[in-house]
């Protein structure tokens, strides 16, 4: 059923999708149905370049025949679709449970608008039930994490920080060739606070909050689709 959900939110999205348009191709399964709508309309005939956020969007997007371009030769997009781990009524939200943050928020921030998809079981009152994943260097790993733990207690929040592992144990590699911590918060009061304090610790790369940069949501329930923003 969640499957479903998630297609009839990324097939809304891809009905917004014009010819011309320079697109974000995001990650995870939500935005591989968008990649997969969009596949289809370009065998169609629709006219798009994207740019896609993770190595695995940029071979599905290969298999769909979708013409692709990379943010050095296309710095400025139109219209970047991508799903999320979280979102709140602020269209602030949590991303990075599939590890592709660092390049999901890098094209955000070069896109006019960004539209997240989900089911509507993403749709939270406050973020932070589901672990904010930031993004560290290897190097340096532990002093990275009693950087981050110093900073949670200053700002009392309190949770575990885990090593994010692939199935066979070992670390989890991030496309950047970066370590993920996985911070298991429970809730986040001040998101904006959080996020900017943790841009400034050394060893951080990227953190999964992204605020300002969704400007709509399209989110499927058994009810039907609820749009916010734009
Ligand atoms: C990838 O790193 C993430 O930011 C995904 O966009 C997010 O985890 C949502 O994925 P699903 O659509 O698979 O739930």
């Amino acid at each position: 059923m969640s499957d479903n959900l998630k297609r009839a939110a990324a097939e809304r999205a891809a009905s917004l999708v014009s010819d011309g348009m320079r697109l974000g191709l995001g990650t995870g399964s939500t935005a591989a149905h968008f990649v997969a709508a969009i596949g289809e309309r370009v065998r169609g005939g629709l006219k798009v370049v994207g740019v896609p956020t993770s190595e695995a969007t940029r071979a599905q997007a290969e298999r769909e025949g979708i013409p692709l371009s990379t943010l050095d030769e296309t710095p400025e997009l139109d219209l970047t679709v991508d799903g999320a781990d979280e979102l709140d009524d602020e269209l602030r939200l949590i991303k990075g449970g599939g590890g592709a943050h660092l390049r999901e928020k890098i094209v955000a921030s070069a896109s006019r608008r960004m539209i997240v998809i989900a089911d509507g079981s993403k749709r939270v009152a406050k973020l932070g039930r589901f672990p904010l994943p930031i993004e560290v260097a290897p190097f340096g790993l532990k002093v990275t994490e009693i950087a981050i733990s110093k900073l949670f207690s200053s700002l009392d929040l309190s949770g575990d920080l885990r090593l994010r592992q692939s199935a066979d144990g070992a670390p989890f590699i991030t496309d950047g060739g970066h370590f993920i911590l996985d911070a298991h918060l429970g809730r986040i009061e001040k998101p904006n606070v959080l996020a900017s304090t943790l841009n400034y610790i050394p060893g951080v790369v990227e953190h999964g909050l992204f605020l300002g940069l969704a400007t709509g949501a399209i989110l499927a329930t058994d009810q039907g689709l609820v749009e916010l923003g734009q």
